[in-house]
């Protein structure tokens, strides 16, 4: 609840005035019947002349302009409030996502984070706007009329004694059933935009495997779940309104009938006049309770989207910097070690990923990494920067454990470009100053060429200008993978991890980027994971793993002699290489 309130702070002024400017509506709402009950009871005493009714008229029409300019002040500052509250909530949440490590955004999944992010904060906005609008009106007009009623006609105002509290049973009943239907519909909305989100980013994919009508299937059920869970929220809300009709009609026709014996001077005597207002009390006491019950109905939505978005905001970030102690080191040489390593990705499960990893990689060095598919190559590599932490041992870059560093200087001085990398939409000259934001054209262009992209790009009828489309769909997998490494080499890193990012590019082109880094990149660390042995052959160490293990480190002479594992993939390799020939 504190958390709520924070919110309200910044826009303290909106969220008062708002609520006072709706009790000026109220206050004419209450006034406007008594006029024209007077305007009855003086017309059928006989007392009405001009004057006295141009009077009314002028009474009735400024309370009108009062309560417009109460309403639209009210509305206003309501409206402010809501979308301010709203856009703060959303700012947050979305900060606390980019600070997210991996392991935080696998939790969530990015289609209930976008829903989090997006319908949940819309129902809190419209919430509060109700609740802005509603929060005086409908008590201030349930009071002010019940006040009114009872003043004007004591002998009648029993049947509000029954009449209110059957209906609050009937409100609280109603308010009851609803409130879990809400938050189950919430979860079916999470389900239907992960379900969209997934297929429709991918569409691609699932169009190659023909799997459109597989994907119409998973959304029409995901479509039908949130609909049955709406008809069945809504059934309740459907409901509230005719049975409240119903019941204030009952309590207006119990009002008629004891009323006009009043006025008929059968049991007491009573005006015309008192009776026609007498029973827009009664409607409006009876309105501003069904109002209420809107109000509590959409509370239970509201809360239900609060908790989701308070988990999104109360996530612990497993991985920050918070407590590292050399925040000010930067990497300057480039040299890691890992020292009895154990990770695992689900940290209650049996089997590691990574276990009892032990390696040193001088600075400077360029290492190749080779293993079956499966085997940790990616996994091992995502320590190095912190994109994960280790469950055991430690990682050390220059001598200093990864966690000491801010994460910024460590992830500056590591540039790696990710086995499942995108592009974003922009120009090719903004994607690759994702990797230095001040570089000049000369460095950008030096950049592409170390990796080979400069050719292709400037065959491009924009050159740099081009606009690459979200995800980088408009040029082919070869040439992302090299706008990828550009990307990563203009950050100019100590260390350089290449995972599997030259598995689209032809041999000739590949050989061409390695004799770049050999050359360009002497002082940087080079890491470089890949499925081809060619790739890696020349590397001063060979890491060989299998299944979360190192089996064997060496030169591609040294491995060929001892490491039989390493044999093994040669001769594979080599074996293809011959059939092909
Ligand atoms: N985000 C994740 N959550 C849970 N498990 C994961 C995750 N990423 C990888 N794994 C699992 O960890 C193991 C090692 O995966 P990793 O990606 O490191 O393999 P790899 O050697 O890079 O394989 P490849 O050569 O196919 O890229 C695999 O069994 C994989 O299923
Ligand atoms: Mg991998």
């Amino acid at each position: 609840m504190k958390r709520w309130l924070s919110y309200v702070k910044p826009y303290t002024l909106y969220f008062v005035l708002g609520p006072l400017l709706m009790i000026v509506e109220v206050i004419g709402e209450v006034l406007m019947p008594m006029y024209l009950g007077q305007i009855l009871n003086e017309a059928s005493e006989g007392t009405l002349n001009t004057p006295r009714c141009f009077m009314y008229i002028c009474l009735m029409i400024l309370t009108a302009l009062m309560m417009m300019a109460g309403g639209v002040g009210g509305a206003y500052f309501g409206t402010k409030a809501s979308v301010n509250y709203a856009a703060d909530v959303r700012r947050d949440v979305y900060r606390k996502v980019q600070k997210f490590s991996f392991a935080n955004i696998d939790k969530f999944s990015t289609g209930s984070l976008v829903t989090r992010l997006t319908n949940d904060v819309t129902q809190i906005q419209n919430f509060i706007n109700t609740l802005l609008r509603m929060c005086m009106r409908s008590p201030g007009i349930f009071i002010g009329a019940l006040i009114m009623a009872i003043r004007l006609r004591p002998q009648l105002s029993w049947i509000f004694a029954i009449s209110v509290p059957v209906l609050a049973v009937i409100i609280g009943f109603i308010i009851k059933t609803a409130f879990p239907r809400f938050g189950i519909m919430q979860e079916k909305v999470d389900k239907l935009n992960s379900t969209v989100q997934e297929s429709v980013t991918n569409v691609r994919v699932v169009k190659s495997f023909v799997r459109e009508d597989y994907e119409i299937d998973k959304f029409t059920e995901a479509n039908g779940n949130l609909k049955a869970s709406g008809i069945s929220a809504m059934k309740i809300i459907i409901l509230n309104g005719p049975v409240m009709t119903l019941f204030m009609n009952i309590t207006v026709a119990a009002i008629i009938w004891f009323g006009a014996h009043q006025v008929m001077g059968i049991t007491d005597t009573m005006a015309p006049g008192d009776l026609s207002q007498f029973i827009t009390y009664a409607n409006q006491i009876l309105n501003s309770l069904m109002m209420l019950s809107m109000m509590f109905m959409m509370s239970s939505r509201a809360i239900a989207s609060g908790r989701r978005i308070s988990e999104v905001l109360d996530e612990k970030v497993d991985i920050s910097d918070e407590y590292a102690s050399q925040k000010d080191m930067t990497v300057t040489n480039g040299s890691i070690e890992f020292k009895d390593v154990t990770f695992r990705y689900y940290k209650n499960s049996e089997d590691s990923v990574l276990e009892k990893i032990n390696l040193t990689i001088p600075a400077g060095k360029t290492v190749g990494i080779i293993g079956s598919t499966g085997c940790g190559k990616t996994t091992l590599v995502s320590l190095i920067p912190r994109l994960y932490d280790t469950d055991e041992g430690e990682v050390l870059v220059d001598g200093v454990n990864v966690r000491d560093y801010s994460l910024r200087n460590l992830r500056e001085g590591v540039g790696m470009v990710l086995q499942k990398n995108v592009l974003f939409s922009g120009t090719i000259e903004d994607n690759l100053r994702w990797g230095d934001e001040d570089a000049t054209m000369k460095e950008i262009i030096a950049a592409a060429d170390s990796a080979q992209a400069d050719t292709f790009i400037k065959n491009f009828k924009d050159g740099y200008q081009t606009e690459l489309e979200q995800g980088g769909v408009n040029v082919s997998g070869g040439q992302k993978q090299r706008l990828c490494i550009a990307r990563a080499l203009l950050k100019k890193p100590k260390i350089l991890i290449l995972d599997d990012s030259t598995s689209a590019v032809d041999t000739a082109t590949e050989a061409r980027i390695r004799e770049e880094f050999r050359t360009g990149l002497k002082d940087s660390t080079k890491i470089i994971i890949a499925q081809r042995i060619m790739s890696v052959m020349e590397a001063d160490m060979i890491v060989v793993m299998n299944d979360g293990q190192i089996t064997g480190v060496g030169t591609h002479d040294e491995l060929m002699k001892t490491n039989t594992e390493y044999q093994e993939i040669y001769a594979s390799q080599m074996e293809s290489k011959e059939k092909e020939a």
